[in-house]
């Protein structure tokens, strides 16, 4: 009976020694592709791009990303939306963005290099505050005109789901879009200028 005790014991401590073993080798393997997929985050501070998959995004649905310590929304829109956006213009104070910073191209109606997916800096253009994601149609607190969009609580600025401002709100422009790109159907890259134009 002990004899079997002692090299159970053994075969046990055989087991745990190859796997901290592995354990070491497989952390070795992972860090060069982790580094190459994530840039560090000092990288990213100083304006290194980031790489997003949208596959799994639904419709309607936003996420938000960090881009040189801002955030940057990835907001994919449906059918619904992209007709709404098209009835606003009478209320927005720059519908054709001539005004606003954006790509070559996302210089169109959508404001995005393909309508389904609008990528947006997501920084009110008044005094910095973070508007926050309203796609509800005429929620009681912002009225029974409000189609969908973004509402600033800071000082009440609105912007519809293009990142267009209406009028007689503080803030001056459209929300900023950065340079991104198309990496494939389901990567963008955000911090690198598409060659495409709108
Ligand atoms: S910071 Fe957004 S309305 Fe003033």
């Amino acid at each position: 009976m002990n004899n079997e005790g002692v090299d159970t014991s053994k075969r046990r401590f055989l087991t745990a020694s190859l796997t901290v073993v592995g354990a070491v080798g497989a952390g070795f393997a992972a860090v060069p592709f982790i580094a190459a997929m994530q840039p560090s985050a000092k990288a990213q501070a100083a304006g290194a791009p980031v790489e997003i998959d949208i596959s799994k995004l639904e419709p309607g649905q936003l996420i938000v990303v960090e881009w040189r310590g801002k955030p940057v929304w990835i907001l994919r829109r449906t059918e619904e939306t992209l007709a709404t956006l098209a009835t606003l213009e009478d209320r927005l104070r720059d519908p054709d963005s001539g005004e606003s910073i954006q790509p070559e191209a996302a210089k169109n109606k959508s404001r995005a290099i393909k309508p389904e997916f609008f990528v947006s800096i997501g920084i009110c253009t008044h005094l910095s505050c973070s508007p926050t994601f309203r796609p509800e149609i005429a929620p009681p607190d912002l009225g029974s005109d409000w189609k969908g969009g973004f509402f600033c609580p800071c000082h009440g600025s609105r912007f519809d789901l293009a990142g267009r401002v209406y009028k007689g709100v503080p803030a001056p422009t459209n929300l900023e879009i950065p340079p991104y790109r198309y990496l494939s159907e389901t990567r963008i890259i955000v911090g690198e200028e598409s060659e495409e134009v709108a």
